[in-house]
């Protein structure tokens, strides 16, 4: 029987406290969310990306009259310097093969756009076409007549086929040399059709989960593996033939189209709010968890150099907030959100290991982001989670320099959650804040299956009871691209074509769509009061403080049906029949739907390794 507990007072439940993790991990940008087309596209790659990877990978010619060189004398941009030249003659020219080929629905239609420059004596036109496998044709557009001068070209063409790995294919119509740069191709149809935008079925997936907050862009990547590698804002905004491209410390590349200002747009578009995380002055972790050892090595930025990185700091929050007037607001502006972000949290580090080299530098940007903007909320770093750390350092520096949240990291098997239920339970109420920044559970081959999901649901039941000090959460990174993956468990799989959300995806969006405000502590009495079974048994009631609705979420991670009685005559809810959503299966399944069903309050069946959520209507 599971009665609510009148003696225990409501708990206020934060509005954020269900979010999404994005780090640029797994192709999650480049060839995933971000949806350009066009595989290096500005012709950038290098073997710093990955060691085979040189300025044409992904490209090659359509027959052997063409000839592509690399060039980068007066390329289109100093952050932009390879260009490739191809010469040409009859009729050849240059094919990309996009991120392991190039997804094509009949009936859309794709916009293409290309620097370019002639060099022939004979000024032509480049012909676009998208062809199969076979070669055949199915789209085409051609440009209008180049110039001697760099030029942006640009020009629309509607697919006659689906097609899963086409290919682009730019010939010259007239013998000779032409330059070309930033060549892409972007479905029309984006999320919220953006410009530049992102692919509408992965980000249509992440919307569906409701997240009320977005941190980005990581993980590791936000303070890379090396003071080179730090994630610099600024190399990610403006145009996107100006932006500073950078090896990604996953194995590959960033050519941050997908930047700062698509972030925030993403999390405007979904009603979420921002939490970029930066580097703490601090890259390398000497975290055993990735094994960046570096050597055993600790650095940081120079410390004559944090002056100039704290302001970068500080000109994000102006980028993000300051009006128009302001350097960086009108940037925002000029990119074409003139209306501020409202930008009320950030991240200062990641997972570093607490040293004095980390406390020196945290401290000074802490300090001067208080200073200057004293709204808003930074959140530290725990340090990496290993078992018995108890995060020590991490949370002694954010005490002292109360810090209002503090983001906490751990990846562990189900059974650590099973026997961790009172894990928030036990922290001090006094101190900061819990972000819950990343976590899943996983067994050796860190697949989510229901047994790894149950126990997430089994854990977000009991952080919902402790709202009050956990008051944002987000799982391990959001999307990973299969035959890409660097790091799992992720929440999202897809490849060029499909999105596959795991049985851990559809827990995080019950829990989303699920929300409440004010926790109602509960007793679940049982006939078999036997701890091990008391332990494989969640329950977390709610009240959604807009509609009244109250929320039931119940796990039940044990091999057999319970029945249950649910009692909540106590806030005048009566007997009756509700609908529910049931994830249930064996426990090694890896694929599920949520199921439909009605539920009896007072004669529930709790299906074998299931979770079960059910809203029962205010007015009743
Ligand atoms: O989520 C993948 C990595 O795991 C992140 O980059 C890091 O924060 C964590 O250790």
């Amino acid at each position: 029987k599971l009665k609510l507990d009148e003696h225990t007072p409501n708990r206020e439940i934060s509005d954020l406290l269900i979010g999404a993790f994005f780090e640029d991990i797994n192709y999650a940008a480049d060839g995933g969310l971000y949806a350009e087309l066009i595989q290096n596209r500005g012709f950038e790659y290098t073997s710093m990306d990955r060691k085979e990877w040189n300025s044409l990978t992904a490209w090659s010619t359509t027959h052997d009259g063409a000839v592509l060189t690399i060039d980068t004398v007066s390329p289109i941009h100093q952050n932009n310097q390879h260009y490739v030249t191809m010469n040409v003659k009859n009729g050849t020219g240059i094919v990309n093969e996009g991120f392991g080929g190039i997804a094509i629905k009949k009936g859309e239609q794709y916009k293409f756009s290309v620097y370019s420059r002639a060099k022939s004596a004979q000024l032509g036109q480049l012909l676009i076409r998208l062809v199969d496998r076979e070669g055949n044709t199915i789209a085409e557009n051609r440009t209008k007549k180049l110039s001697k001068k760099w030029q942006q070209y640009t020009s629309e063409m509607r697919a006659n086929a689906t097609v899963s790995d086409a290919r682009l294919v730019i010939t010259y119509s007239q013998d000779g040399a032409v330059d070309l740069d930033m060549v892409s191709l972007f479905p029309k149809n984006t999320f919220r059709n953006r410009e530049n935008g992102l692919r509408a079925d992965l980000a249509t997936t992440i919307a569906d989960m409701k997240p009320r907050f977005v941190r980005f862009p990581g993980g590791c990547v936000a303070h890379g593996d090396g003071i080179e590698n730090i994630y610099h804002w600024k190399n990610t905004i403006g145009p996107v033939e100006q932006r500073k491209p950078q090896r990604n410390l996953w194995g590959y590349h960033q050519s941050f189209g997908l930047g700062y200002f698509e972030y925030f747009q993403f999390c405007a578009d979904l009603g979420a709010e921002p939490v970029p995380v930066v580097a703490a002055g601090v890259p390398c972790q000497n975290s055993a968890h990735h094994g960046h050892q570096l050597g055993g090595q600790q650095c940081g930025i120079p410390m004559e150099e944090m002056g100039d990185y704290v302001q970068d700091i500080l000109d994000l929050i102006e980028y993000a907030n300051g009006s128009v007037h302001t350097v960086w607001g009108k940037k925002r502006a000029d990119a074409g959100h003139p209306a501020p972000f409202n930008l009320k949290y950030i991240g200062i580090g990641n997972e570093d290991l607490i040293t004095d080299i980390f406390k020196e530098r945290f401290t000074m940007i802490n300090k001067a982001v208080k200073e200057k903007y004293p709204h808003i909320e930074v959140i530290g770093t725990a340090g990496p989670f290993y078992e018995g750390s108890d995060y020590v350092e991490g949370w002694d520096l954010a005490t002292k320099l109360e810090v209002p949240l503090i983001d906490e990291h751990y990846y562990n098997p189900p059974g650590w959650f099973i026997h961790n239920q009172d894990f928030y339970d036990r922290y001090d109420r006094s101190k900061s804040k819990v972000y819950l920044g990343e976590y899943a559970a996983h067994l050796p081959d860190r697949a989510s299956t229901i047994e790894t999901a149950l126990a997430e649901a089994l854990h977000l039941c009991n952080v919902e009871r402790n709202a009050d000090i956990v008051t944002m959460t987000s799982y391990a990174p959001l999307l990973a691209k299969e035959g890409h993956t660097q790091w799992s468990p992720d929440l999202i799989y897809f490849n060029n074509t499909t999105v596959k959300p795991t049985v851990g995806y559809y827990i995080q969006q019950a829990f989303g769509q699920h929300a409440g405000q004010t926790y109602l502590f509960s007793d679940l009495q049982l006939a078999n009061p036997d701890e091990a079974i008391n332990k494989r048994l969640g329950k977390s009631i709610v009240r959604d403080a807009k509609s009244g609705d109250i929320i039931v979420k119940l796990v039940n991670l044990l091999p057999v049906e319970v029945d249950l009685e649910l009692d909540l005559s106590t806030i005048g809810i009566h007997k009756q029949q509700v609908k529910a959503t049931v994830i249930s299966g064996k426990p090694t399944d890896r694929t599920v739907q949520p199921v439909a069903t009605t539920i009896e309050l007072d004669r529930c069946k709790l299906s074998p390794y299931s979770f079960t959520v059910f809203r029962i209507p205010a007015h009743n």
